[in-house]
């Protein structure tokens, strides 16, 4: 009816050609959406081996071939047209869609914008070939091959060049598609991917089941030793996947290996909760690796609100949320707790020529440590956890570059950053003396007269409330200055200008509003500046007491900026490399 009649208003209904276009201007973006959509359908069709070829970064082909159930001739002619499709049937349905596929928009909006061929055949139908140009069918012809399915697109927007003008170079088109693959491939481990680009085969995944060898097929730069797998469930809730270990396999880049319900999606709460999962444990601007497949009940999720279907919405935002961030934040605590589990080896002979340091280089009055006896004072009974105490299963190997402990235990080696590793401990242990209100302070003899601008001197006497929490007291000393009178009891022994350094650090600082975060950042100080330095020369106790330290407590494995402080090496690695076995 649409169209065929004369009116004489203005509105008219737009012929189905025109309307398959604007319809395939949302669906198929650029070559990539044809790669999806197409690999999307063959996944829904069951397929356990699809085979991508690519020409020309996609433009020149796109052919998808698959070994899915197949399409009888009339269904195959019915799916070319919009809203056809087999995955819903109706309302109820599109509020818990199980799978990829749901619009029966993907066939028709590709085919309108190029030429296509469709081979297909199902187990008791015939096979056939449809040839279709810009969305009109040119021939259907009988056709011999194996149960399955597969569709070569040609010469991609060919009747729409305005489209065309906007694709990006083919470099950039092709590795959209690349990855793409990639990631569809890792998050069906079970279906083995081929990928021909120009020609030739890039790669192919076993469909081993493995996510495992999936990575090592696709993704080359990635270590698996360097991933912790993990999976948790809350409720109706599950996620599985892989996190890099802290301190491996950070990059400037972020990742978006997520996967809802086996969908790739782009979701900002996933990512957040990522970030947060890994707060303290990777350095500011950093993105941790991460495969997460996050399983929720279908009704929860909203497919429907992206036209290529790349976004999802969920009902309780929230919640999936949390649970990411606790899964992350509970797998990156039990791998700590793991990785430093030393098996007391008793047998381990100390050879005291092994600890022979340089001793002129050593003025142990001079060492600040945590272990001074004014630490030792100072901590409470409450966070005496901190301390050191004797139970060594390990033997100290030496420092080296003055920064680095080494550490023998069983079939491992540890090398150690003193200052990262210290500053982690302080900062555990401050955080908790703050919660419980420990933090003592003590009069400096000589107060410290710090100048300081008019502005900064407002802005610490309006937080003077938090920084009296901080065990720091100061009063007023002319119009640019202040006297620091009293500082945690910690810097008791500081130097002056040592806890000038500090607090400026901390005046520094004291525009941050948030005051969780501001709260944070005052304790990092404080754990740095009172921290073994690099640099320091290290006697035998201190080492034996900073290691101790580390092994003993429940500390992430990073300083608490994100930096890594430990760095193991098994035994059999050294015996790899040196091929002794
Ligand atoms: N490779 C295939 N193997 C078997 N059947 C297929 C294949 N590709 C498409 N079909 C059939 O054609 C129908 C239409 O496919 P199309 O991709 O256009 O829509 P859809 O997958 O249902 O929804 P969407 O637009 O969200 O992708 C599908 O519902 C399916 O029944
Ligand atoms: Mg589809």
């Amino acid at each position: 009816m649409e169209g065929t009649y004369k009116r004489m208003g203005k509105v008219i209904i737009l012929p189905e050609e025109i309307r398959n276009k604007i319809a395939a201007g949302e669906v198929v973006e650029r070559p990539v959406s044809v790669v999806k959509e197409l690999v999307e359908n063959s996944i829904d069709a069951g397929a356990r081996r699809i085979v991508i070829e690519i020409i020309n970064a996609g433009e020149t082909l796109i052919s998808v071939t698959d070994n899915g159930e197949g399409m009888s001739k009339d269904d195959a002619i019915l799916a070319l047209n919009r809203f056809a499709t087999s995955k819903i049937k109706n309302i109820e349905d599109l509020f818990k869609i199980k799978t990829l596929g749901f619009r029966g928009e993907a066939l028709a909006s590709i085919a309108s914008v190029s030429k296509m061929e469709i081979r297909t055949k199902t187990e008791k139908d015939k096979g056939v070939f449809i040839r279709v140009e810009g969305g009109n069918i040119l021939d259907i012809l009988p056709w011999e091959g194996s149960i399955g399915t597969s569709i070569r697109v040609k010469d991609l927007f060919y009747n729409v060049p305005a489209r065309k003008k906007f694709l990006k170079s083919r470099t950039t088109e092709s590795n959209l598609i690349v990855d793409f693959v990639k990631k569809i491939a890792l998050a069906y481990p079970d279906i083995s991917f081929q990928y021909i680009e120009d020609g030739k085969t890039k790669f192919t995944t076993l469909g081993s089941g493995k996510i495992g060898d999936v990575i090592i097929e696709v993704l080359k730069n990635i270590n698996l030793n360097d991933l912790i797998e993990f999976e948790n469930t809350h409720g109706d809730y599950s996620i599985w996947g892989l996190l890099s270990k802290p301190g491996k396999l950070v990059s400037i880049k972020p990742q978006d290996f997520f996967f809802v319900n086996k969908r790739w999606v782009r979701n900002l709460s996933i990512f957040q909760a990522l970030k947060e999962g890994y707060k303290g444990r990777i350095l500011e601007g950093y993105y941790p690796f991460a495969i997460l497949f996050l399983n929720v009940p279908y009704d929860e999720v909203d497919v429907n609100v992206h036209p290529t279907k790349r976004e999802v919405k969920f009902e309780k935002e929230k919640e999936i949320f949390s649970f990411i961030e606790n899964s992350i934040k509970k797998t990156l605590e039990n791998y700590e707790k793991k990785f430093k589990l030393v098996e007391l080896d008793h047998n381990i002979k100390i050879n005291e020529e092994n600890y022979e340091t340089d001793n002129k280089k050593i003025n142990k009055e001079n060492i600040q440590l945590p272990l001074t006896s004014i630490e030792k004072a100072y901590i409470s009974e409450k966070t005496e956890k901190y301390l050191p105490k004797k139970s060594f299963g390990f033997r100290i190997v030496g420092q080296i570059f003055d920064n680095y402990v080494i550490v023998e235990t069983g079939d491992r080696v540890f090398i150690i950053d003193q200052h990262a590793a210290h500053e982690r401990i302080r900062y555990e242990r401050l955080k908790e003396e703050l919660n419980l209100g420990l933090l003592q302070n003590v009069e400096i003899i000589l107060p410290i007269i710090i100048d300081i601008s008019l502005e900064d001197k407002k802005r610490i006497e309006e937080k003077r409330e938090i920084l009296e929490k901080f065990a720091f007291s100061w009063e007023d000393f002319g119009p640019n200055r202040i006297r620091l009178i009293k500082v945690p009891y910690e810097f008791l022994n500081f130097d002056p200008v040592s806890i000038e350094n500090l607090f400026k650090e901390i005046i520094s600082e004291i525009n941050e509003k948030d005051l969780e975060v501001l709260e944070d950042k005052i304790i990092k100080s404080l754990a740095c500046h009172g921290a073994i330095r690099s640099g320091d020369v290290l006697i035998r106790e201190e080492m034996e007491a900073l290691i101790q330290m580390i092994f003993d407590n429940q500390i992430p494995i990073t300083c608490p900026h994100g930096r890594p402080y430990i760095w193991e090496i098994k035994k059999e690695e050294l015996e790899k490399y040196f091929h002794r076995k």
